[in-house]
């Protein structure tokens, strides 16, 4: 349906597009000088477009013949952290870097706007470049704003190392599991490192709990249900031969199953008592909600699924084997709008960079099978709800 020529053609302007955001990182809610990058690539290609300023979404509403509107979503955010690739657009900014790949979703999105005007599909493509996907939740801004009443169905997607560019994983149902973050304060009594009888020891208690935690996911919770629970900071003490008074612990849970989810929150309370007990300390703890799981619709993954077979055929179509356990904050639209959330293989033939690291980087041609996909995926759709 796409000329590869066309495809060819249009390439090298993704790329730049690709790398001027890579080189100008902005974190979450901040995403001003990206958001202009993307207004003046929509007037280039004269699609009309809405911006409330920073901390906002930028919507490209393409008209094509037809009532319905299918939504296409990039994120714009970059990370924190110092990039190390050495490339030669790599951040200009110290601090901030597009390690999650954000800047190649843009590009991919730009250039499937460039293909659909090209081409009108038959129906209307809301164009969603959403800001802070990583903190902070941007979907539930775009939500609450009422920009997506009337949408019929959403679909976007995230590159990765762990499949060859080419390849496009998907898969239906719970695809990212629920994230939820914790945080606990246990309060013992302080004293001297010599005599621990006047004292009661937090670091000695937060011993206990890390490692007793551990047992709700290997011993409780049902290993055909994904789960896992990191402790990820640990704070106490404040000299050699002090016996801490409090210590501080946060960490994250990550759940595929509701019944798992719930009986780790309980099981978490449950352990948090009963060691305050064990050992005359108090001890709190604060679950805070994070992303609900990505839950991908059954009718819009098969659309999924046509538009990959269009574009990498059936070698390049990988079916999801499990859940990952990454979070993404997609799942608040999947929760209101049908949709399907993929992912694309991104990596060289010989390299594993994880998303994240301060390497990272993707293998661009990634950006052709993206703005290939989110094209075809908005075609395939509004053929079938017959845009
Ligand atoms: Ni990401």
């Amino acid at each position: 349906m796409f000329a590869q020529e066309l495809v060819d053609a249009l390439y090298p302007h993704w790329v730049e597009l690709r790398r001027a955001f890579h080189r100008e990182p902005e974190l979450a809610f901040e995403e001003v000088a990206t958001a202009e990058k993307i207004i003046a690539e929509l007037e280039r290609l004269r699609i009309p477009y809405e911006y409330q300023g920073k901390g906002g979404a930028v919507l490209g509403r393409i008209e094509g013949k037809g009532e319905l509107t299918v939504a296409l979503r990039a994120d714009m955010d970059a990370l924190p952290g110092t990039e190390t690739t050495g490339l030669p657009f790599a951040s200009v900014i110290p601090g901030k870097m597009h390690a999650c790949g954000h800047d190649a979703h843009m590009a991919m999105l730009l250039g499937a706007a460039a293909l659909l005007q090209e081409n009108p599909p038959p129906g209307r493509v809301l164009l969603v470049f959403q800001p802070a996907e990583e903190k902070g939740g941007g979907a539930r801004v775009i939500l609450r704003s009422g920009a997506l009443e009337g949408v019929r169905a959403i679909f976007g997607g995230h590159v990765t190392h762990h499949y060859r560019v080419g390849e496009i994983m998907v898969g239906e149902g719970v695809v990212t599991a629920q994230s939820d973050s914790f945080a606990i304060h246990i309060c013992g009594r302080g004293g001297h490192g010599a005599r621990p009888h006047e004292a009661i020891d937090a670091v000695v208690i937060a011993g206990f709990l890390i490692t007793a935690v551990q047992t709700l996911i290997s011993r409780e919770i049902d290993p055909l249900h994904p789960s896992v629970v990191t402790i990820g900071r640990v704070q106490a003490g404040s000299a050699p031969n002090v016996i801490a008074e409090e210590a501080w612990l946060e960490g994250t849970m990550r759940t595929t199953h509701a019944e798992a989810r719930r009986h780790l929150h309980a099981g978490m309370r449950r352990m948090i008592k009963a060691l305050a007990e064990l050992h005359r300390a108090e001890i709190a703890l604060e679950i805070r909600e994070g992303y609900p799981p990505v839950v991908n619709s059954p009718k819009e993954t098969e659309i999924a699924r046509r538009a990959i077979l269009q574009v990498v055929g059936e070698k390049g179509l990988v079916p999801m084997e499990h859940p990952s356990m990454g979070a993404e904050d997609f799942a608040f639209y999947l929760e209101k709008i049908p949709g399907c959330y993929v992912r694309f293989g991104a990596r060289r033939e010989d390299e594993f960079i994880p998303l994240h690291s301060p390497a990272f980087d993707v293998n661009e041609e990634v950006l052709k099978v993206g703005a290939l996909y989110f094209a075809q995926v908005a075609w395939e759709a509004l053929r079938e709800y017959g845009g």
